[in-house]
């Protein structure tokens, strides 16, 4: 979650005229969308953003007029595939968030996404390694199990891979188990923070709830691990075929961003996130990328926490989503490969 700090600092900045010297350009890719355009909003008030650069295939310059008259200092531009609009948006970018992509309808698991959403991560990832091919790369598009790997792999491809900046976006797991268990224990948010390692998905999610400081009985502890793996689901249900979730993603998309804005242009030490990214924790069990606490620097990546102690069932839940990650990962590169 935000914290209480970040909550004032982010409304600090909404007031603010200036920006930082060292501000960075920012794209959102699907910025016309349900996450992109909420997202876009949030990143308008960071005074760590000097250029929010936005791309969709469709409506982004109303988006980009509408945000513009926003008076926060960072300039805002809109940008469609007309006019060489993809390379237009991402020329000088230091970071790249994509949200572009189709949401779950109600009975679809995230899996069931990646025939359409493969395609639109890989081409724009191609344009990434083209056209800021140093920049640091936010996927929210799922699968994101897979979608991070496609990402990956196309860089390779072109030669320009560092694992140190890609990273796929899982803090929406974080923001929803600390807001459970929040409401379960009766505390405040700050006093809930859970640790959420693993992928973006079902059984993949795996909060340690353990770690957290909290005691639970055997039945809290069932129910919600079962919601915070399962929590996408919920509003995918409530929303009745008008999508996933976008608000609370929005929220959960900007915080991730902002915390690397802080580790690369405000240099700020001690950034903590969680963040499905290439990792040699389970790298022994045939598992490349993996989410646990990642230290954030000027580089990116700075340090991968270890998965810590964790008690018998959870270790059951890591058990299982291991498999599930490795095929998951398997079908992302499979799909580059071929
Ligand atoms: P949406 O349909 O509202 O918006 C997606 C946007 O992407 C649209 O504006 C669309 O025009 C755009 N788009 C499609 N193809 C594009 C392309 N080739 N280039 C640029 N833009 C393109 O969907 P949404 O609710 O914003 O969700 C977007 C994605 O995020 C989905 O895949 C969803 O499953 C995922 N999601 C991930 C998380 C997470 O925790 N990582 C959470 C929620 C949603
Ligand atoms: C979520 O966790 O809400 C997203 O991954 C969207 C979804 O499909 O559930």
């Amino acid at each position: 979650m935000f914290t209480t700090r970040q909550i004032s600092s982010i409304a600090k900045r909404a007031f603010s005229t200036s920006t930082s010297s060292n501000a960075a350009k920012v794209a959102v890719l699907g910025a016309a969308g349900g996450i992109g355009q909420p997202l876009s909003l949030l990143l308008k008030q960071s005074s760590l953003i000097s250029h929010l650069s936005l791309y969709d295939i469709v409506n982004t310059p109303g988006v980009a007029a509408d945000l513009s008259h926003i008076n926060s200092d960072s300039k805002v531009s809109g940008h469609i595939p007309d006019k060489n609009g993809l390379k237009e948006a991402l020329t000088g970018c230091d970071v790249v968030v994509i949200p572009a992509g189709v949401p779950r309808k109600p009975g679809m698991t995230r899996d069931d996404l990646f025939n359409t959403n493969a395609s639109i991560v890989r081409d724009l990832a191609k344009a990434c390694a083209e056209h800021c091919p140093k920049a640091h790369i936010l996927v929210i598009a799922n699968p994101v199990n897979s979608t991070v790997p496609i990402v990956a792999e196309v860089f390779k491809k072109a030669g320009v891979f560092d694992p140190k900046r890609l990273f796929g976006v899982t803090t929406l797991d974080v923001v929803r188990a600390s807001r459970f268990v929040s409401e379960v224990k009766k505390v405040s948010t700050e006093d809930a923070k859970i640790t959420v390692i693993g992928g973006h998905s079902g059984v993949t999610i795996v909060p340690l709830l353990s770690q957290s400081g909290h005691s639970f009985t055997e039945e809290e502890v069932k129910a919600l691990t079962h919601r915070i793996q399962f929590g996408g689901d919920e509003v995918v249900k409530a929303k009745n075929g008008t999508g996933s979730a976008t608000l609370s993603m929005a929220f959960a998309g900007a915080r991730f961003t902002n915390s690397l804005l802080e580790a690369t242009v405000a240099g700020k030490k001690n950034i903590v996130e969680p963040t499905f990214v290439k990792s040699d924790v389970f790298a022994k069990e045939g598992v490349e990328y993996f989410a646990t606490n990642v230290e954030l620097g000027p580089n990116g990546v700075e340090k991968i926490h270890p998965v810590g102690k964790v008690n018998a069932y959870e270790q059951g839940l890591i058990d299982a989503a291991v498999p599930e990650l490795k095929s998951n990962i398997a079908k992302g590169k499979a799909f580059i490969k071929a």
